[in-house]
């Protein structure tokens, strides 16, 4: 079988910790174990557990407060992953068998492209496109697009909401739309919600978990919770529909890691989680002040709609370099990482996390500048040149030293 590259999720593999700045991720700056651990108890508690299998499908502990995030559920409808992805990757090889159709919303996190390939064929796409609404400019699901994607065939519809890469949120309305859409061919909603919790407004984004019988909802610690490194996530679902996942399951990881189902139950426990929440919400609300006034003093340049959760800005931007170069240069020159918007399903489009420490994000967006300032000179030369009918000159910036040379 061949499997398509996961060619955003390997960029920032072989490169997020070789670069001086790492604006490619797209959670908070993580939280540390102490942080969870509360008084010297705690901590001893975990220092004296045994290193033995965990629950295969989490404990029920865990298992009873992941389920308490979502109304009405009961443990029976949770299992856990070793994060999303793993929740995402046994959802797809559950439900999807070839020739199924799958439609995909775009722009998203490229993951579930690469599975609806894998495990059942083309995929039929609909859009999130920025629209001007009222005072505000969003990212609006296009619902000629989407119901255009599901057709009888069609097995799965996949959201991300909150979404990866645009931050967008989608209103109850076009929840409702996508439900309305599957209930039309019998088809199953996945809903990636793992930025669920990280929302700019502070009001929690509202759950798929509810609307139609036909739901599953893949997440995890790694965004909202900044937490990423326990690899912990979950599937939740009907009961049946979970234990299936779960024999799927049983071929890839077993178990989550003992460790980490510990901590992931103290992240879980509600009044927890709201000041995890908290904590997650106010480093998006303090970072994203700094980033846009980073990019008012770029206003020509880019196209900003302002997300509405996550620490990641999705920008269109007006110069003559598709993202993939564009990516490279600014990694090979100037040692920042960021996300080409042609590796999320959207050209001439770049992400940046803004997740980390405000001075951090700051420095990687000034070397940003000089990478910047390069192009526009050229592309000032190009539109000079084509005036005249003749060729653009080089840039004068040496590349090579300009590394160096950055703040
Ligand atoms: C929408 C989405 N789903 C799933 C994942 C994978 O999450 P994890 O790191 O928990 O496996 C990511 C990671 O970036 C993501 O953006």
């Amino acid at each position: 079988m061949r499997v398509p590259p996961f060619k955003m999720e390997r960029m920032q593999s072989t490169y997020e910790n070789h670069v001086d700045y790492n604006l490619s991720e797209s959670g908070v700056h993580p939280l540390r174990a102490e942080d969870l651990l509360e008084g010297p108890g705690e901590a001893a508690g975990l220092l004296s557990m045994e290193l033995g299998y965990c629950q295969s499908n989490g404990t029920e502990e865990l298992r009873d407060r992941i389920a308490l995030f979502y109304p009405g559920a009961v443990r029976e409808n949770v299992l856990v992953t070793n994060g999303g992805a793993e929740a995402n990757y046994a959802t797809f090889w559950t439900l999807l068998e070839r020739g199924d159709r799958v439609a995909l919303e775009l722009p998203n996190y490229f993951q579930t492209p690469g599975l609806s390939a894998i495990y059942a064929g083309p995929a039929d796409r609909f859009r999130l496109v920025r629209r001007r609404e009222e005072d505000r400019t969003r990212w609006a699901l296009d619902l000629d697009s989407l119901h255009r994607a599901v057709r009888p065939k069609t097995r799965l519809i996949l959201v991300t909401n909150p979404n990866n890469p645009t931050g967008g949120i989608l209103t109850e309305g076009e929840m409702d739309e996508v439900v309305r859409a599957a209930r039309r061919v019998g088809a199953w909603i996945v809903a990636d919600e793992i930025y669920r919790g990280a929302e700019v407004s502070g009001r929690s984004t509202p759950t798929f978990w509810g609307r139609y019988d036909r739901v599953l909802i893949t997440s995890g610690l790694s965004k909202a919770f900044g937490l990423p490194g326990l690899r912990i996530g979950w599937v939740r679902g009907p009961p049946r529909t979970i234990e299936a996942i779960w024999t799927h399951r049983d071929y890839t990881t077993i178990a989550p890691g003992i460790l980490s189902d510990h901590l992931a139950r103290i992240a879980m426990e509600p009044a927890r989680r709201e000041s995890i929440f908290q904590r997650t919400r106010s480093i998006i609300r303090r970072n994203l002040t700094v980033l846009e006034e980073w990019i008012r003093g770029h206003d020509a340049l880019f196209t900003y709609t302002q997300p509405e959760a996550g620490a990641i800005a999705f920008l269109r931007y007006d110069l003559p370099i598709a993202s993939i170069p564009l990516v490279d240069r600014l990694r090979l020159d100037r040692s920042v990482l960021i996300v080409a918007g042609d590796q999320c399903g959207l050209p001439r489009h770049v992400r940046i996390g803004f997740g980390s420490d405000p001075d951090y994000l700051l420095r990687g967006l000034a070397r940003f500048d000089l990478t910047l300032a390069e192009l526009q000179g050229v592309s000032t030369a190009t539109r000079r040149a084509a005036a005249r009918g003749g060729a653009p000159r080089p840039p004068s910036t040496a590349r090579s030293s300009a590394r160096r040379s950055g703040p």
